[in-house]
Formats: C-alpha cells, sequence, structure tokens
C-alpha cells in the first residue's frame, strides 16, 4: 500500500473535541448551548441507527438534543405544524428531519418549511443557493460535502489549480461538491468536472483527476487503471453488499464496500478513504459543526 489513509473516524475525533471545547466557552460567557432536534417519521432501521448516532454525538458534544419520533401515518399537516413549532422555538438552533419520509408525505414541502437559519442539513433552497453564491454567502454547507472538503483540507492535499472529477450529481453530495470545489478560498479554487450515468467515456475523465470524489452508489464502480498515480481519491460510497458476524459483538453485521475498488487503488493513489471509517463519520461531525456554527450566527460571534 502506498497510497495514505484518510481517515474520517481521526478527523471526527479532532473536530468533535474543538466543538466541545467552543460549547463549553459559549455556555461560560451566554449561558446557552447549541440546542438539536432530530425528527424521525416511522421506524425504518437504517433512519433509527442514523438519528440514534446523531443524538448520541450532540450529546458528547454538550448540546441540548431532542429526538422527536412520529409514527408512520403522520399526516403532512401534523408534520409541518411540528416543524413549525420548532422554527418558533428559541432553545432549537437545528431541525433535522432524517430522510427518506414515507411516500403520503412530500418531501420538497418539507423541508422547504424548514426555517433556513435553523437548516443544518443545508438542504433548503435558500441554503442551496447561498452555497451556488459562495463566500460569506455560505451558512450551512450540506454535511457530506462539507466532510469531504475538510478531508482534503486536513490531508495537506492541494486543491488551487487541481482537476476534481466528481462522479455522480445527487443533490445531496455530487452538486454541491463540485460547487464548493469551484469557489474560492480555502480548500477550493479547482477545475472541476462532473459525470455521471450519461457520461461518454467516464474512466476517460476519471484518469485525468488530481482529486476523484465518487459518489455513486455503484460498488467498486472505479477500477485501478482509471486513478491517476499519487491522485487524491474520496469514496463517498457505502453499499451494502453481504453480512457477516462481528468479531467484537458476535452480531450480524453488514458488509460495506465503496464505489472504488480499494485493494487495488491503495497502491496507486497518494491518498485515499477506506470504507467504512472514511467520509462516513465525517457525515454527523459536519451536522454538529452547523448546529454549533446556526447558535454562533444567532449570537454574532465572529470566528
Ligand atoms: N438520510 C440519509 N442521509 C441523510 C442526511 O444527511 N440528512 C437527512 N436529513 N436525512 C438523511
Amino acid at each position: 500500500m502506498s497510497a495514505k489513509l484518510i481517515k474520517g473516524t481521526e478527523i471526527r475525533e479532532a473536530i468533535l473535541e474543538e466543538i466541545t471545547s467552543k460549547v463549553t466557552q459559549i455556555k461560560k460567557k451566554h449561558g446557552v448551548v447549541p440546542g438539536l432536534v432530530t425528527i424521525l417519521v416511522g421506524e425504518n432501521p437504517a433512519s433509527i441507527s442514523y438519528v440514534t448516532l446523531k443524538i448520541k454525538t450532540a450529546h458528547r458534544v454538550g448540546f441540548e438534543e431532542i429526538q422527536d419520533t412520529q409514527p408512520i401515518d403522520i399526516s403532512e399537516a401534523d408534520l409541518l405544524a411540528l416543524i413549525d413549532k420548532y422554527n418558533k422555538d428559541e432553545r432549537i438552533n437545528g431541525i433535522l428531519v432524517q430522510l427518506p419520509l414515507p411516500k403520503h408525505i412530500n418531501e420538497k414541502k418539507v423541508l422547504n418549511a424548514i426555517d433556513p437559519d435553523k437548516d443544518v442539513d443545508g438542504f433548503h433552497p435558500v441554503n442551496v443557493g447561498r452555497l451556488m453564491i459562495g463566500g460569506d454567502e455560505i451558512k450551512f454547507p450540506p454535511c457530506t460535502p462539507a466532510g469531504i472538503q475538510e478531508m482534503i483540507v486536513r490531508a495537506g492535499v492541494e486543491t488551487k489549480g487541481a482537476e476534481v472529477v466528481v462522479v455522480g450529481r445527487s443533490n445531496i453530495v455530487g452538486k454541491p461538491i463540485a460547487n464548493m470545489m469551484l469557489q474560492k478560498g480555502v480548500g477550493a479554487n479547482s477545475t472541476v468536472t462532473i459525470v455521471h450515468t450519461g457520461t461518454k467515456n467516464l474512466d476517460e475523465h476519471c484518469k485525468r483527476a488530481d482529486i476523484l470524489i465518487v459518489a455513486a452508489g455503484v460498488p467498486n464502480l472505479v477500477k485501478p487503471e482509471w486513478i491517476k498515480p499519487g491522485a487524491c481519491v474520496i469514496d463517498v460510497g457505502v453499499n451494502r453488499v453481504g453480512e457477516k458476524i462481528s468479531e467484537k459483538t458476535g452480531k450480524k453485521i453488514a458488509v460495506l464496500k465503496g464505489d472504488v475498488d480499494f485493494e487495488a487503488a491503495k497502491d496507486i493513489a497518494g491518498y485515499i478513504t477506506p470504507v467504512p471509517g472514511g467520509v462516513g463519520p465525517m457525515t454527523i461531525t459536519m451536522l454538529m459543526l452547523n448546529t454549533l456554527k446556526s447558535l454562533q450566527f444567532k449570537l454574532n460571534i465572529v470566528e
């Protein structure tokens, strides 16, 4: 293995420590802590485990945290009323509605009902627009792209003038990370190409990348010969390809594979993120950072 591993698990610990210390300072000076509510509709096991981890992490960094679980048959009107209640709640700085929502609820309508100043997921059109404008306009970058950029910066990878190729065009990862990497500023200023299922010669584009960000949701899509020697490879894919018994707990757990053939790629890339333990842990970490920032904006704390 010649590539340097960029471990989300390690970077997470450093950032959570930084957040905890800032929360302590704010509490001392202003007598308040950030408040995060996660709204979960129904009992989707993956959603329950994500929300549980978000709440646990919020608790760890000293936030006030509320987990609001609603029945699967809650009406859209009742869910909108609940969001309105938290929009008006002074203790709450961040509102997160766990996705996906049941079919009878219009997801877009729900996300658009969240106060953009409490939209710590960064999914509201106002925050998407702010991200597009860039610079001081940005309030809440979406968490996975923010985590990716943070990993690239903390690994010391040069982004200015770099060829960045993003595989995937989702609203949650592909489009926002491409937008962030082309802005002027630290950890950006790159030349960006987005490729997707409609792109011809996908491999040719990938081979040009100094930084290759893959969020396609296809296990082992990126082959080792698509990687430029020394490139920084960020694998956002979390694909469940089977099950195994955990050595630690003895329980059945999912076998996860990324979108990149890690075993082969690690001998060609200069930097690479593992799956699991790479981008995954960064998403919740950046959610905590956005929630802290939300309170800092409210208190006019400039860093
Ligand atoms: N479901 C899967 N990922 C996410 C996320 O980042 N935010 C929300 N709200 N729901 C999700």
